[in-house]
């Protein structure tokens, strides 16, 4: 069930023609006064309606920024992104979604950027986050498992993208621990970050950026050989309230499986997701760099490879240089 303006612009969407506000009050079951008011809303949110006194509205333009309102419509899930906050510039939807977790925001909340001017990657790495051309978003989550646990709900996240984009018609691969890769460029980056207490977490912020509408022209410099986005892959413009539905819709439901279930049933779609796997990469841990044959994805998460001597090595934190095509 959406709220009355995600129902609102549905109606819009399905009849290109005015629609009388008594019309309007019908079908939504409101008042009059309740259809104007959420108009006037929606008008805040960048929708351009066309208002006759005899015919009623129609609705001209949609906000070119994301609408909260429509990714809500396209909804079914029971906590995630009920509370959804939309920003035209933020500096970091990370550092939203810590301030939201502060005041106490409930496990779900969900903040969307159309633009970064400081988006955070990984290790400190800056995260490019072009003015409405990405899904630039955080999740709040506080899940009832031990801090020890929160690696491989990244991995789940890993594996949920892969099954949207899947959905919007490329095949990607996830590269341990957390980038998405299409071909030997990276078109998605996770980021969680934690709050927690020896034996529990408060919260957990998950970011994901997703490239999505631009194009080659549009990555900045040093990224355009090693990024992508989902235009460059299949060459069409992807609204981005459809990814952010999407991709709640899934993660809700595979968050649950991994609650009562563990990692196990995700062990057999990453591995089969994995980039590189059985190939050579120079690993890079506390030592200089060694060359290691990825082999395969354990249920903790950690991410098994043959050393050169033929032993089988767990990582769990190291930074595997790829080839180099890492970006973060
Ligand atoms: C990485 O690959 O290093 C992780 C990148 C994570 C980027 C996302 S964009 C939304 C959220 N807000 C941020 O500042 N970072 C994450």
């Amino acid at each position: 069930m959406g709220s009355t303006k995600s129902k609102l612009i549905q109606l819009f969407k399905e009849q290109e023609d005015y629609l009388s506000g008594q019309r309007l009050a019908e079908r939504l079951n409101v008042s009059r006064t309740a259809v104007w008011k959420n108009i006037k809303e929606l008008e805040k949110e960048g929708f351009v309606f066309e208002s006759l006194k005899w015919k009623g509205y129609k609705l001209l333009e949609s906000p070119v920024s994301i609408s909260p309102s429509e990714v809500q419509q396209s909804l079914d899930t029971i906590e995630l992104g009920k509370k959804l906050f939309y920003f035209k510039e933020v500096t970091s939807t990370q550092e939203r979604v810590h301030a939201l977790a502060k005041e106490g925001y409930p496990h779900g909340t969900v903040v969307l950027a159309g633009e970064q001017t400081a988006g955070k990657g990984r290790r400190k790495r800056e995260w490019s986050s072009l003015k409405g051309k990405g899904m630039w978003m955080s999740l709040l989550l506080r899940p009832p498992f031990p801090p020890a646990k929160a690696p491989q709900l990244t991995l789940v996240a890993a594996t949920t993208v892969v099954q949207v984009l899947r959905e919007f018609g490329v095949t990607a691969k996830i590269k341990w621990p957390n980038d998405i890769m299409i071909g030997d460029r990276k078109v998605c980056g996770i980021l969680t970050e934690m709050q927690a207490e020896q034996d529990w977490i408060d919260y957990l912020v998950l970011g994901i950026g997703l490239n999505v509408n631009q194009n080659e022209t549009e990555m900045p410099g040093e990224l355009k050989k090693k990024a992508t986005s989902l235009y460059i892959e299949t060459g069409v413009e992807s609204a981005i309230e459809d990814i952010v539905s999407c991709l709640l819709n899934r993660f809700e439901v595979e968050l649950g499986r991994f609650y009562d279930k563990g990692f196990l049933p995700f062990q057999q779609e990453w591995q089969s997701s994995g980039y590189k796997t059985g190939e050579w990469v120079d690993v890079s841990t506390w030592k200089k760099p060694w060359r290691a044959k990825v082999t395969r994805i354990e249920e903790d998460g950690a991410l098994t490879v043959l050393d050169e001597q033929g032993q089988e090595q767990r990582l769990y934190s190291a930074e595997i240089l790829w080839n180099d095509h890492y970006y973060g």
